[in-house]
């Protein structure tokens, strides 16, 4: 069911008590409850409308591709065409509306074919917000897919408009990334994001301690990145099971970052250098 940009919802959700805690629902009412300009970054894995491993396509494929019987579907909520339809423009205005001037937003998105769904999305965000690049994930190894099997997808990045995006990375930065990507287990997400990925946009577009949001927690991959690198983060997943898990997730991965130095001569707290650095973020 696609859903209305002002929901009732987000006036009732207390925002600030979701810093760092998955909000089990519609990432639109949680969306809508956040002050305009909150956000320094936003990071996201939405589902692409693909319908995806419903029964009649990822688990068809790896059956027609000799993998074996098709495995029992597991969908993924969110990804029926029409909903996505209605639904992509919505989350683009929040995307928008709640970034920080300079604040930038990095989405995947689907590579290939046979829908142009790569197009859809681009210009959905252009449309809301200022589009930058589309960076090639190049995920190592062929994936689904007849005659050209798909070996790539997109992080779609943007800025919010007035402001260029901050940019914390060096001048030797390709618009092509090599990650392998996961082949995920018949207990991890469907479509599961290697955490290696996320965490070299957040070093690209945000410092330790800001904020990010991830409106589609999944497996909660983007919040394991933000913890590891010392960055707050508000989350979203509707997937009680995945909400979760990812909850879990974020907080293993929190407990297992290092805890800052206290330097005895200053007084402050010192870490690693550079962007990567977990110096002061205990938030
Ligand atoms: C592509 S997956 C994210 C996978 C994640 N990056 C990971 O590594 O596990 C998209 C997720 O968005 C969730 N979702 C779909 N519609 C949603 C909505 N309106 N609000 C919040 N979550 C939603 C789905 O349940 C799904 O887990």
């Amino acid at each position: 069911m696609a859903r209305a940009a002002e929901t009732t919802e987000g006036a009732r959700i207390d925002w600030q008590e979701w810093i760092g805690r998955v909000y089990q629902g519609d990432c639109l009412d949680l969306m809508a409850s956040l002050p305009g300009e909150s956000i320094d970054l936003v990071l996201t894995d939405p589902p692409y409308g693909l319908n995806y491993n419903n029964g009649d396509l990822a688990s068809v494929w790896e059956e027609a591709l000799g993998h074996g019987p098709a495995g029992p579907a597991r969908p993924i909520a969110g990804d029926g065409r029409d909903d996505w339809v209605q639904n992509l423009p919505l989350w683009m205005e929040q995307f928008a509306r709640v970034l920080v001037k300079g604040g930038c937003c990095c989405c995947c998105c689907c590579g290939g074919g046979p829908s142009p769904i790569f197009a859809e999305m681009t210009l959905a965000m252009d449309a809301a917000m200022q589009f930058k690049q589309a960076i090639v994930w190049d995920k190592g190894g062929l994936g689904m897919g007849w005659h050209y099997r798909r070996s790539y997808e997109f992080m779609l990045v943007a800025q919010k408009p007035g402001a260029a995006c901050k940019w914390y990375g060096d001048n030797r930065q390709s618009n092509v990334v090599r990650i392998p990507k996961i082949i995920p287990s018949a207990v991890q997400h469907p479509t599961e994001k290697p955490v290696r990925l996320m965490e070299q946009f957040i070093l690209l577009h945000s410092r330790p301690g800001d904020l990010i949001l991830e409106p589609f927690a999944g497996s909660g991959s983007t919040l394991e990145a933000a913890e590891r690198l010392g960055r707050r983060w508000i989350a979203a997943e509707i997937d009680p099971m995945w909400a979760e898990k990812a909850q879990t997730r974020a907080e293993r991965a929190r407990l297992s970052r290092p805890l800052p130095l206290l330097s005895a001569a200053s007084g402050t707290r010192t870490g690693r250098g550079g962007n990567g650095e977990a110096t002061g973020s205990l938030w």
